[in-house]
């Protein structure tokens, strides 16, 4: 969050109470929530047991509730269940003909399953995935456009106990590469391509090329998105290629759910820590369920006759939670949109809710901004009194964007719902519930009923109203992450070394005096771009690793729509001859980066520069760095730094 919007939101001291009417249809009411807090505040247990209880199917009840030995937490110990199953089986019979998925292409088409159909593709493609000798605990990477088949490809993982772990179709064949590389892949479900922004995106090529790079796979799928059937002429032969659609239409629709631990490994998705590799963070299967299904039900009300529309990409964790898991153990009806918000113009979102009579929608922060830039003219050709909830998630939401949202988009009737959460904590952690919290423009409010957070000072005590300080969890929770993938040490490390006895999350935040969160962003050297998360030591990598860089630093800088720019600071080598112009260079870079990593990562400043500044003991001084991608004057020490005047000089160069 910039300087700016942490001012404003000092200031903030709007309130808006929930109206009477969605009070009284909300699925949570206040006595209820009253009772749940007191439940979980003297019954900790209990109150998991009672929840797991009511809201999901278990084919053997656990002997345990939790099984704490810090940091690694065991949940619903020895229950038995299956997720694939409380997402479809358990629907059949009361919603078998209920729409599950309505997919929209960019190009305007149109599909739609219903609850048995889903259940049906799903059962089809487990028996698909075991054809091919794929076990439980088998790693599978699913790198696919937002296509119903990759909601289908994750359920049917779910359903024979294979672990997936989806790649973001934005993502480079380099980072493809690592992510399979990491976790030992066996197979990988693509697409021909996929569609963004009018342009095809190579998946399949980019799967190609990162199978150069990696030995353990054995098979790819590939869906016809492009071509409704790629021949097997176009496609390599090592590892053994498919086409999905061949062989969906020679497998059975009868599958019967495995039955799993509560702790069988669900999936891994890999996002950015501090460090230049970004790490697999596990979920297992019966907490994180639990948690997505009772999230999703209190926060955004979820009902039978609800269209409800998360806009993520399934390559990020709400898309994991939020659009698929969550809102489908709820039996809702799920619109996904495979496109980019302004194709071909930026009414499509608009015009999406309008023809669909979306009633629920939860998007991010960028994209609010985008859409607030491009002008009102847009949302108003729309009919939006469909809409009865809207949500925010992924960074922190300044209360220009929240009023914006709420007066433009929601009509001033529909409650807005800021949700914090991470990778790490599975589900939404942080939240308004729609008819019980009275909601401040840009906090997210208070803690769920069962998490307990607090803020603290760097020794582990609370902080005093409107103190800044670390965010921390300080009890475990059933969607936690299990460890980071193969790596249980940098998982203590990261996230239970800091303070003792709490989760800590890597976020800045304050609580005013009426106890209300206000997450004000990243402490470590993770950025935020457009919502997506980036550790700044991930892009220095992908420089030096161009044959011109000597060193680099990057930074996060404030920016008006992306919430905060990538800005590199750059040392050329010495001793190659160079005959390239900074122009040229600085657009290669930005090329380097994009197809190292993928766009997302591409720099938008990158100056070159002939030192850093540096502490006397060789560190970075990113702060400083900080300072002059921003415009704003140095305020802490630089007593520090080894020679002053490279200050001077790389003020000199912003200006
Ligand atoms: O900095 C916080 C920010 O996003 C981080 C988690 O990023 P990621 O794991 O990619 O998950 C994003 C989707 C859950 C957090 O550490 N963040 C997320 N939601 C909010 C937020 N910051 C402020 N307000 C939010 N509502």
């Amino acid at each position: 969050m910039s300087e700016k919007n942490i001012e404003s939101s000092l200031h903030e001291d709007r309130l808006f109470p929930p109206s009477d009417a969605f009070a009284k249809q909300a699925n949570l009411s206040k006595s209820e929530y009253e009772k749940l807090v007191k439940k979980a505040n003297t019954d900790f247990e209990g109150f998991w047991s009672d929840l797991a209880n009511e809201n999901l199917h278990w084919f053997k009840k656990w002997d345990k509730v939790l099984d704490w030995n810090e940091p690694f937490s065991k949940w619903f110990v020895n229950g038995k269940t299956n997720v694939s199953f409380n997402c479809l089986d358990r629907h059949l019979e009361k919603r078998g003909n209920k729409k599950a998925l309505i997919w929209i292409g960019e190009n305007e088409e149109k599909k739609e399953l219903t609850y048995k159909e889903l259940h049906e593709e799903v059962c089809k493609f487990s028996n698909v995935l075991i054809n091919l000798g794929i076990k439980e605990k088998d790693r599978i990477i699913i790198y696919m456009p937002l296509v119903p088949e990759a909601v289908v490809a994750m359920l049917a993982c779910t359903r024979i106990g294979a672990v997936h772990s989806v790649v973001f179709g934005g993502f480079s064949q380099e980072a493809l590469a690592d992510r399979i590389n990491d976790s030992k892949a066996k197979l990988v479900i693509t697409a021909d391509g996929g569609y963004r922004r009018g342009q095809i995106v190579p998946l399949k090529i980019n799967v190609d090329e990162a199978l150069k790079k990696c030995t353990t796979v054995e098979n790819v799928i590939v869906v016809g998105r492009i071509n409704n059937n790629p021949q097997p002429s176009t496609i390599n032969h090592q590892p053994l290629t498919f086409s999905w659609h061949e062989l969906m239409s020679k497998s059975s629709a009868i599958h019967k759910a495995t039955e799993l631990d509560s702790e069988h490994p669900l999936f891994t998705l890999y996002t950015s820590g501090t460090t230049g590799k970004p790490k697999g963070i596990l979920h297992s299967t019966a907490g994180y369920l639990l948690w997505a299904t009772l999230t999703t039900k209190w926060i955004f009300d979820i009902k039978d006759s609800d269209i409800y529309w998360c806009s993520a990409d399934i390559g990020w964790v709400t898309g994991h939670t939020y659009v698929v898991y969550g809102p489908l153990s709820n039996g809702a009806t799920v619109l996904l949109y495979e496109g980019a918000p302004n194709f071909p113009d930026w009414g499509r979102f608009w015009k999406i809710i309008n023809e669909n009579k979306v009633s629920v929608f939860y998007t991010a922060p960028t994209a609010i901004r985008a859409f607030a830039k491009a002008g009102l003219d847009w949302v108003k050709k729309y009919d939006l009194s469909s809409l009865r909830l809207l949500g925010s998630v992924g960074e922190p939401i300044n209360p220009e964007a929240w009023m914006w949202y709420h007066e433009n988009i929601g009509n001033k009737k529909c409650p807005i719902v800021d949700t914090w959460w991470q990778t790490e904590t599975g589900g939404i952690m942080i939240s308004p519930l729609p008819g019980i919290t009275s909601s401040k423009p840009g906090s997210a409010t208070l803690p769920l009923p069962g998490i307990f957070v607090d803020i603290v000072d760097s020794e582990g005590k609370s902080t005093g109203p409107n103190e800044g300080g670390n965010l921390v969890i300080k009890k475990p929770w059933p969607s936690m992450l299990r460890t980071i993938w193969g790596d249980d040490e940098r998982y203590r490390k990261t996230y239970w070394s800091h303070i003792k006895g709490s989760y800590f999350a890597g976020d800045g935040a304050r609580r005013d005096k009426d106890g209300y969160y206000w997450v004000l962003g990243r402490i470590d050297d993770v950025i935020k771009v457009s919502g997506h998360r980036l550790s700044t030591m991930e892009v220095e990598s992908s420089l030096v690793s161009h044959p011109s860089v000597a060193e680099a630093a990057v930074v996060g800088y404030p920016d008006d729509i992306k919430g905060e720019a990538i800005c590199a600071f750059v040392t050329k080598k010495s001793n190659i001859k160079n005959d390239k112009t900074d122009e040229d260079l600085v657009k290669e870079l930005k090329e380097h980066v994009t197809k190292e990593i993928g766009s997302i990562a591409r720099p938008e400043k990158i100056h070159f520069t002939d030192a850093l500044p540096k502490t006397r003991s060789g560190k970075i001084m990113r702060r400083l760095l900080r300072d002059i991608a921003s415009g704003r004057q140095t305020t802490g020490d630089t007593t520090t730094l080894e020679d002053v005047n490279v200050l001077e000089k790389l003020r000199e160069q912003e200006e």
